[in-house]
C-alpha cells in the first residue's frame, strides 16, 4: 500500500570498526558483494566506498521472521562487522514513542467524528467492534494462554483511535488482520536489528526525528486520505 511504503522504507547505516580488523575480516569482506543480485534477489544493500566503509540497507516494517531467511549473507556480514548502527527512528526510545503518539493526534482536542463524514465514522466504528469480537479467535495459541490478552492487545493497537488523524487511523485499520495480530510480538525488521545491535554492544542511533515522519503524513490531502480510508 502506497502510503505505508513511504513510511516503511528506511536506511540503516553500518559503519564498521576502523581499527579492530580481525584476521577473518578479509574473508568476511570477500563475502560482501554489495548492490548485486544475490540468489536472484536484490540485496538492498549499498556500500559507500570510504575508510572504513559505510553501508545503506533498505528495510521494511514487517515482522523480521517473515523476511530474515531472504536477507542475503552479505547484508548479515555487513551488520556483523559494523560498529555503529543507525536506524530510521529509534523505536526503543520511550521519548520517540511518546512523540510519535502525540503527533498522530488531531489538533485542538478534535474528535474523528468531527472531521470525518458521518457515514464513514459509523463504518469505522462498526468495523472496530467486529475486530474486537474477532480478536480472541485471531490470537496464536501462545497469546491465547494469557488471560485478558485479547482486550489488552486491542486497546494497545486501537485505543484512542477517535483522537487520531485519519491517516493514522487508516494505518491502524490496515494492521488489524489476523496475520498481523498473530505476529504482533515479533519485532519488525528494523527494530530487530536495533535490538540486536544493542545486545551486541554496537553504538546505535537514529537518522530521523519524529517530525520528519509525521509532518509529511499529516500534510496529506484530506480528501485523498478519506478516500484511502474508505478503501481500506
Ligand atoms: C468522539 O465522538 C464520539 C461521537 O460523538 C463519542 O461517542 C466519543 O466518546 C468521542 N471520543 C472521545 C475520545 O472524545
Ligand atoms: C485534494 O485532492 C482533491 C482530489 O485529488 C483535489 O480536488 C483537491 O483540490 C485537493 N485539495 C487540496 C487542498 O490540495
Amino acid at each position: 500500500m502506497l502510503w505505508w511504503d513511504i513510511v516503511v522504507v528506511l536506511v540503516l547505516v553500518f559503519l564498521p570498526w576502523p581499527w579492530g580488523v580481525a584476521s577473518n575480516m578479509q574473508h568476511l569482506r570477500e563475502q560482501l558483494n554489495c548492490h548485486t543480485h544475490t540468489q536472484g534477489t536484490n540485496s538492498f544493500l549499498w556500500q559507500v566506498r570510504r575508510h572504513p566503509p559505510a553501508y545503506f540497507l533498505g528495510t521494511i516494517h514487517v515482522p523480521y521472521t517473515r523476511v530474515w531467511d531472504y536477507i542475503p549473507q552479505n547484508t548479515k556480514v555487513a551488520f556483523q562487522e559494523s560498529e555503529n548502527i543507525f536506524v530510521e527512528l529509534d523505536l526503543t526510545d520511550p521519548n520517540t514513542m511518546s512523540e510519535l503518539a502525540n503527533c498522530q493526534l488531531l489538533p485542538n482536542g478534535e474528535n474523528l467524528s468531527d472531521v470525518l463524514p458521518h457515514g464513514m465514522y459509523r463504518r469505522l466504528k462498526t468495523h472496530l467492534q467486529y475486530v474486537k469480537r474477532m480478536m480472541p479467535q485471531w490470537l496464536s495459541a501462545d497469546q491465547r494462554g494469557r488471560s485478558f490478552y485479547a482486550d489488552y492487545l486491542f486497546e494497545a493497537i486501537v485505543g484512542n483511535w477517535e483522537r487520531k488523524r485519519p491517516i493514522w487511523v487508516m494505518l491502524v485499520i490496515d494492521s488489524l488482520t489476523e496475520a498481523d495480530i498473530k505476529s504482533r510480538e515479533i519485532p519488525v525488521l528494523d527494530l530487530y536489528l536495533a535490538q540486536e545491535a544493542t545486545r551486541r554492544n554496537k553504538r546505535t542511533g537514529a537518522v530521523e526525528q519524529v517530525e520528519e515522519q509525521c509532518i509529511p503524513l499529516n500534510g496529506l490531502n484530506f480528501t485523498q486520505v478519506s478516500l484511502l480510508l474508505l478503501l481500506s
